[in-house]
């Protein structure tokens, strides 16, 4: 029977199991070979012994290098130093594909740049591969979470006629006959349509930023997944938020503690994060802080990578800053009627210096006013009238936030940098491979 290593576990002690995968490791010790085989779900210890097997069997396992494809069958036995787990005692083995050349990235350390070259290859890494399946289970629970609160999912498009967010970081492109074309920001806009139909909302797909910024947050494509809610203000809008990271942060404690294990990440910081209120503080408020903790932000001003940096490494629990000066906000956000300046709109900021993760706010949902915005920030109505149709229509106070996959990917690892967090990174300076 083909199985896979994750479901090996020690009541199989004593059967016999065909697995299929590649060499991640192979050591000769005289008479006894110790393969690392992977296959995808996991990795596990092969031991070979000469004077058990076929002379072909043991020529075929010395001709084998690393990432080598393999099938074996091999007997399930207990680790002999852990008991809880299991190692396997080889007893057939097919070679699929022996490398003729040798695998470029060995277990030795690498430049960044050489890996992000072989990013291909990279992605078979065991750091890599945990990264890539805490992911997946940021985008299941994700879902899961969604799906449990009535939320319907609705696919923005890519190619649009105008912006969401900041212009300056537009993607253009001729649009046959029609003139230009972006590539989206933000799926936001075009779910606030869709929450009309459905009340409660989410996308998640590829967005795009031309950005030019080289830090360790920014990517040029990266996927967001925005949400929008009807009759939902502001403060409601960051209980939801603060409830979907909870339950995103939990489904990976409970589902990626061995990957967990992989990265070295301490699970304390995110069982805080599970088992604490976040903070919420005023943007003035925050700027206070941040002057106090040595930064020379000025009350007006957005917050630097920096500033997010320090304030987050003051606070042991995700923070939600709020009412932000609308100069720094999107035209889309009201104001704080007892705050005028100040919009109704707020950033997650996630603990340990990692920053920004999530962009919210509660949309302005008057036809007047949103026609002023728009005609302040000089946009072209005749692509903007649609959007304003949806206030004209049993229009509703409302409110929605985007998480940047990355961001949370990155935080929620421990990484340094956001480019090990999607399968192939889009830089400023790299589209390749
Ligand atoms: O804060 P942003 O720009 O918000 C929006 O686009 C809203 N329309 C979302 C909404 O209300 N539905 O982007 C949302 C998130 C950020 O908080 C950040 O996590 C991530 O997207 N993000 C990036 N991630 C990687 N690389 C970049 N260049 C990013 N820019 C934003
Ligand atoms: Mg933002």
């Amino acid at each position: 029977m083909v199985t896979f290593i994750a479901d090996i576990k020690p009541e199989l002690a004593g059967q016999e199991v065909v697995l299929r995968g590649w060499v991640s490791n192979l050591r000769f010790s005289g008479p006894i070979a110790f393969l690392n085989l992977r296959d995808g779900s996991g990795y596990m210890q092969v031991v070979a012994e000469k004077a058990k097997l076929s002379d072909k069997i043991w020529t075929d396992l010395e001709a084998l290098n690393l990432e080598s494809s393999l099938e074996i069958t091999a007997k399930v036995s207990i680790h002999p130093k852990k008991a809880d787990e299991c190692e396997l005692q080889l007893s057939d083995l097919k070679v699929v594909h022996i490398n003729k050349a040798e695998y470029p990235i060995s277990n030795k350390e690498h430049g960044v740049d050489f890996l992000l070259d072989n990013r291909h290859l990279w992605l078979r890494s065991k750091r890599q591969w945990a990264i890539q399946r805490v992911r997946n289970t940021i985008i299941n629970a994700t879902y899961e979470f969604f799906k449990a609160n009535r939320f319907i999912k609705i696919d923005a498009p890519i190619l649009t006629p105008n912006s969401c967010e900041d212009t300056t970081e537009l993607f253009e492109l001729e649009y046959f006959d029609l003139g230009k074309a972006y590539l989206s920001q933000s799926g936001q806009l075009y779910i606030e349509a869709a929450m009309f139909a459905h009340n409660r909302v989410f996308d998640f797909g590829p967005v795009f930023r031309a950005e030019k910024s080289k830090t360790r947050r920014h990517l040029i494509e990266f996927w967001m997944m925005d949400a929008e809610m009807a009759f939902v203000e502001h403060d409601e809008n960051m209980d939801w938020q603060e409830k979907l990271i909870k339950f995103v942060v939990k489904s990976v404690l409970e589902n990626n503690s061995a990957d967990l294990l992989v990265l070295e990440r301490d699970v304390k910081p995110l069982e805080n994060v599970v088992n604490k209120d976040f903070a919420r503080i005023h943007y003035s408020e925050a700027v206070k802080q941040l002057q106090k903790l040595g930064s020379d932000i000025k009350d007006g001003e957005d917050f630097g990578a920096d500033d997010e940096t320090m304030l987050t490494n003051s606070y042991d629990v995700p923070i939600f800053v709020d009412r932000y000066p609308a100069a720094i906000k999107s035209f889309y956000m009201p104001e704080d009627p007892n705050m005028p300046g100040y919009v109704l709109g707020n950033d997650l900021l996630a603990p340990e210096g990692y920053g920004e993760v999530i962009g919210g706010s509660q949309r302005i949902a008057d036809y007047d006013l949103l026609k002023a915005k728009i005609e302040a920030h000089n946009y072209n109505m005749k692509d903007w009238q649609w959007y304003l149709d949806l206030r004209q229509y049993g229009s509703v106070p409302h409110s929605g936030f985007g998480y940047g996959l990355e961001r949370l990917v990155s935080w929620i690892c421990h990484l340094d940098h956001v480019r090990e967090t999607i399968p192939f990174p889009r830089l400023l300076n790299r589209i390749n491979p």
